[in-house]
């Protein structure tokens, strides 16, 4: 039979979950509870035969217990025959590791993406994988969708004053492109070193037409912060009147908040593909959409 049947969501992804509800699609929420030991524990508690399902769990951290879950989810799905599954995973983990940058080291880009096929998916889908060109390691149809339509409404509603949109590094230049044809803003970037041993992140200094202006900064991922908060001290210095950090995958470690607020940054704001305190944008439409078009 064509067409999506219905959603099983993950303890991770609940709160889009509901949003899909609200975009129409059948939506049922795995039983999930965690076991004393911290073993997690799944149940699909309806029928699944036959069917065209998404398995929807987002792999933000701690993320290898999120991983874990999806592989039980989809596994558990293709047992008791589901006919297609998608592996709907908005923040995909690891993604960033894509390459053996030093000898031996482990690509574990590779390692996620063969669990997920050999685990029962048969499509996958997405938002902002860390490099684009990367999908092309998965063996079954995939889908690399983009949040940043999302993130413009929304920031089209704040009312900012003559903004700039920053890209913090080349690899961000797509977004801000993205982000100012639909706000009809300027955009500029920045160059970024990072140091492959201690993880620091150094950014070229440059002139920036900021002064008086509100500054947007858009990055796929937001980790430890010191990636945007390079960014707000050189926009702080050149009178950018106020600074707002954007990005698709709000994984905010511990410190990178107060990093950022040192540096000037006075608003972030993120997705839903990482649900916390930094979701305020929500990608339920653009996944709906999708989900419903795949299958
Ligand atoms: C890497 O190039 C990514 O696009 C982000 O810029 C990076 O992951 C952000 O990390 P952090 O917040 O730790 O600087």
């Amino acid at each position: 039979m064509e067409g999506l049947d219905l959603v099983l969501v993950g303890p991770a992804s609940r709160r889009l979950g509901r949003g899909l509800k609200a975009y129409g699609l059948e939506v049922v929420e795995l039983e999930y509870r965690v076991f004393p030991d911290g073993e997690s524990y799944l149940r699909v508690p309806v029928d699944v035969k036959g069917l065209n399902i998404a398995v929807l769990q987002s792999t933000y951290p701690p993320q290898d217990k999120h991983l874990i879950e999806l592989f039980l989810a989809l596994n558990v799905a293709k047992e008791l025959g589901a006919e297609k599954i998608i592996a709907a995973v908005p923040y995909l983990a690891y993604a960033r590791q894509d390459s053996m940058f030093k000898p031996g080291e482990s690509v574990s880009l590779r390692t996620i993406i063969r669990l997920i096929e050999d685990c029962g998916a048969s499509a996958f889908i997405t938002f902002n994988i860390h490099k684009a060109e990367r999908m092309e390691w998965f063996r079954i149809p995939s889908l690399n969708l983009s949040a940043v339509k999302a993130i413009a409404d929304h920031l089209a509603r704040l009312e900012l004053i003559d903004p700039v949109i920053l890209a913090p590094d080349k690899g961000a230049v797509y977004l801000a492109e993205e982000a100012s044809s639909i706000l009809k803003a300027e955009y500029s970037y920045l160059e970024k070193r990072r140091d492959r041993d201690t993880g620091s992140v150094e950014t070229l200094y440059r002139e920036l037409n900021v002064s008086g202006r509100d500054v947007v900064i858009i990055d796929d991922i937001i980790s430890s912060g010191s990636t945007i908060a390079n960014v707000a001290e050189i926009a702080s210095k050149q009178g950018a009147r106020r600074i707002f950090a954007a990005c698709v995958h709000p994984l905010l470690a511990e410190g990178a908040m107060d990093r950022m607020r040192r540096a000037g940054v006075s608003k972030v704001l993120g997705t839903d593909c990482v649900e916390g305190a930094y979701d305020e944008v929500s990608v339920a439409p653009l996944l709906a959409e999708a989900l419903r078009t795949m299958i």
